[in-house]
């Protein structure tokens, strides 16, 4: 039975917990993510939301507690190099780029990232993703010159190309942590629509995001976070009016 469920998950997660010195940052936190929807995770700031993301990614590892990726379990004793076998791409809150690289490096180093790209690399094929960067930078809408340094793009850029960084990485579920905050709303339409097609294609996304407005017409479920905890879970109509939501928010 407990197998049959997980099946139905990309992710599961139970009972996770994670505590930095007396800050209970994760407190039996328990969801599950549906493969080929959009879930969208809310709650006030310091709810735990971010320290989730880094414990599915295996930057940072739980005191208790299990998460699943399908029905493989994450847990702290795995070898990296495993791990990033799993096809999990992430953005982060502060959109993590090196300065000195460009455009074109991004996305490279992002494709690149499956054993088949490795192997040919080692036996001096490099891959020509020409085609494939050009695909993934017209979908999202960042029309800079490949040799563009990231150190040369706007907030907004930076965020795109964040977003376009884990696209081309090989996946099978992207996390994505607010990837409009601070955004312009011309901008934050634009990623909306993104993630829009991006779920036409059959992906599975998890977004960390504070703006109701933005969320309630993209994605297909919604978990509350209070204190490193789920208070309220449901679709977004049913969250919009829920007491609990609103007291989290308005008691912060
Ligand atoms: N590396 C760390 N060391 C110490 N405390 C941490 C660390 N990472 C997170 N915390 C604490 O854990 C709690 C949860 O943080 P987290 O970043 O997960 O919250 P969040 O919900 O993402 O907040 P925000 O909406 O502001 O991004 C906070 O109290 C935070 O200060
Ligand atoms: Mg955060």
């Amino acid at each position: 039975m407990k197998q049959n469920l997980i099946k139905q998950n990309l992710i599961t997660i139970k009972n996770l917990k994670k505590s930095f010195g007396g800050i209970n940052a994760l407190d039996n936190c328990s969801l599950e993510i549906k493969k080929n929807k959009i879930t969208a995770i809310i709650g006030p700031n310091g709810s735990g939301k971010s320290t989730l993301f880094h414990a599915i990614s295996h930057l940072i590892s739980a005191d208790s507690g299990e998460i699943y990726l399908d029905e493989n379990e994450i847990s702290p004793n795995m070898p990296d190099y495993w791990i990033a076998s799993l096809g999990i791409a992430r953005t982060f809150q502060d959109a993590r780029l090196f300065r000195n690289l460009t455009i074109q490096d991004h996305l490279e180093i992002a494709l690149s990232q499956n054993d088949d790209s490795l192997l040919k690399s080692l036996f001096g094929k490099k891959e020509n993703f020409d085609e494939k960067i050009k695909e993934i930078l017209h979908l999202v809408g960042l029309n800079k010159p490949l040799n563009t340094l990231a150190t040369d793009l706007s907030y907004g850029q930076r965020k795109l190309l964040d977003l376009a960084a884990a696209i081309a990485k090989p996946h099978s579920i992207m996390l994505l942590d607010e990837p409009v905050a601070g955004v312009n709303p011309v901008l934050r339409n634009e990623i909306k629509h993104i993630l829009k097609e991006l779920h036409k294609k059959g992906e599975t996304i998890v977004i960390i995001e504070h703006d109701m407005n933005f969320i309630m017409d993209l994605v297909d479920y919604i978990y509350v976070f209070d204190y490193g905890a789920v208070i309220a879970e449901g679709i977004p109509k049913e969250i919009q009016d829920n007491k609990k939501v609103l007291e989290a928010y308005l008691g912060d």
